[in-house]
């Protein structure tokens, strides 16, 4: 989209500035069906997939989202072909290689969900450089889930919490849903952890083990696009959409 079709775009469809969701999480399906679609390997549809997560971070900050978390891989991926999986592997390296500067200019601070421990060495290492070199940045954060799975991040979480009331550091009895949240990943997300606003795009309607706790009172959005089809102006609809929900938390 041209700049002036963006800020178009923007006065058409957002009245109210405030009911821009505050953490936006995508799970970005169909790259492979876009690709064979094309008459292309699926390795090509990751790689547009991965363009359009540039477009859509820049477009999100621009939008005034606090957080977006993307679904990059998840514990399940492991099941695919070795060749898909390496690509996947490789491919955060080529984003951070091509796309921090962008990622400076706009301020958007990197971080991580997802054991980090079972990615190929340089995987873990462009991950690492680009949450510390973007650590005090200000603007959206772009938490990438990697090697991410909903139930083993609870899981670890109330290890961890065990180990804690085990040690005497916690009363079991005392421990709160906040205190929970803050031994889950997601706590890098700061005071944005739970999730406001899913989207998940070609036309899949099921969460996928992704952000179980976070997602607890989040809209869902579901989009037939293809994600390397989804790009500003699909955002923005989803957007909009958002807008005309209302969200009652349990209340009327
Ligand atoms: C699901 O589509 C998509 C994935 C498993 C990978 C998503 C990864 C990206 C979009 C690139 C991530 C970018 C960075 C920077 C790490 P699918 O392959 O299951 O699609 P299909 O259902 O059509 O086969």
């Amino acid at each position: 989209m041209s700049n002036q079709e963006i800020e178009n775009n923007k006065e058409n469809f957002f009245s109210q500035q405030d009911s821009i969701p505050n953490h936006v999480a995508v799970i970005m399906d169909g790259n492979g069906r876009w690709a064979k679609s094309r008459g292309l390997k699926r390795s090509l549809g990751h790689k547009a997939g991965m363009d359009q997560v540039k477009t859509i971070a820049k477009h999100a900050n621009r939008r005034g989202v606090k957080a977006l978390t993307v679904y990059a891989f998840s514990t399940e991926n492991w099941k695919r072909p070795l060749d898909e999986v390496n690509y996947l592997m490789q491919l955060p390296v080529e984003f951070f290689d091509t796309f921090m500067p962008e990622i400076m200019e706009a301020n958007i601070k990197v971080t991580m969900i997802g054991i980090p421990d079972k990615l190929p060495r340089k995987t873990k290492k462009v991950m690492e450089n680009a949450i510390k070199s973007t650590q005090n940045n200000k603007g959206m954060v772009l938490n990438f889930a990697v090697n991410y799975g909903g139930r083993s991040e609870i899981l670890a979480a109330a290890k961890d919490l065990a180990k804690d009331i085990a040690e005497g550091k916690k009363n079991p009895q005392k421990v709160t849903e906040e205190d929970f949240e803050s031994y889950l990943m997601s706590s890098v997300l700061g005071e944005y952890q739970n999730v406001d606003y899913m989207i998940r795009t070609s036309g899949e309607e099921r969460i996928s083990n992704f952000m179980l706790w976070q997602n607890a009172y989040s809209e869902f959005y579901f989009s037939p696009l293809a994600w390397p089809d989804f790009n500003e102006k699909a955002f923005d609809e989803a957007l909009a959409i958002y807008q005309k929900r209302q969200r009652r938390f349990g209340g009327v």
